[in-house]
């Protein structure tokens, strides 16, 4: 088998990932320290930039496709700048600088920017076995989940390695020796996949929106826990 450099033994956009990952640490809502305090958790956008830098290849890895240092360096420009790139922001003449892309806090909810990472994952796993790359965001994950790697964080605290693995379409599992952590990370990853795109089951939901919505991941598990809490 031949041994394909990743991207991550490479470079990675440090700037970026460390500007949202510091950024992340001010956020205080919808985020998983949120539910519960972990001390040692570590920045979700640190892990995504990570698990994804470890499933792409380099470039260099694929002479075939990028013959030249031009071409690679052109394609491993376009792979840092999916994974975290700093914009300028002109608001009120004032200018701001914001990082968008995979680690980006308010990117990630959109699902187009999910799609294109594990479209970049699926098509370097496709590349080794031979195969077509697969491109409809259907048979991405279909292919993900049949040749993928599964991800083990054996210490997984607050869970934000097993979270973002499964957030690329990747199986994940954890372990931790305090129950305490192993209690946040079923919480975060293995109960949410239960409910996903069901509706909720409170009374309330049943009567006014059930039949009309369409309810997405967890939004339904989400609406029954602020229902009954
Ligand atoms: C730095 S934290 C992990 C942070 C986690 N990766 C995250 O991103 O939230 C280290 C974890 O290792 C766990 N740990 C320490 N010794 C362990 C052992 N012998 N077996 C399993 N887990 C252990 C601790 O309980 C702690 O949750």
């Amino acid at each position: 088998m031949t041994y394909r450099k990743k991207l991550i033994e490479v470079a990675l956009p440090l700037e970026a990932i460390n500007k949202e990952s510091a950024r992340e640490k001010s956020i205080r809502h919808g985020h998983p320290s949120t539910l519960h305090l972990w001390w040692a958790r570590r920045p979700l956008a640190a892990c995504r930039a990570v698990l994804f830098a470890s499933l792409v290849d380099d470039p260099s890895s694929h002479p075939d496709k990028f013959p030249t240092e031009q071409e690679q360096e052109k394609e491993r420009q376009r792979l840092h700048d999916l994974i975290g790139r700093i914009e300028n922001v002109e608001t009120r003449g004032k200018s701001t600088q914001t990082v968008r892309g995979l680690v980006s806090w308010n990117d990630i909810t959109n699902t187009s920017v999910v799609e294109e990472a594990q479209r970049e994952i699926a098509r370097c796993l496709a590349w080794e076995k031979g195969d077509e790359p697969p491109t409809k965001p259907e048979k991405v994950t279909e292919y993900l989940s049949k040749h993928a790697p599964p991800i083990y964080d054996p210490f997984c605290g607050g869970g934000s390695i097993p979270l973002e693995a499964q957030r690329l379409g990747l199986e994940a599992h954890g372990s931790d020796i305090n129950p305490v952590a192993v209690l946040i990370t079923k919480a975060l990853i293995e109960i949410p996949p239960k409910f996903a795109n069901l509706p909720p089951v409170n009374p309330d939901s049943r009567k006014n929106s059930l039949k009309t919505k369409t309810w997405y991941g967890a939004q339904g598990l989400a609406e029954d826990v602020r229902y009954y809490i």
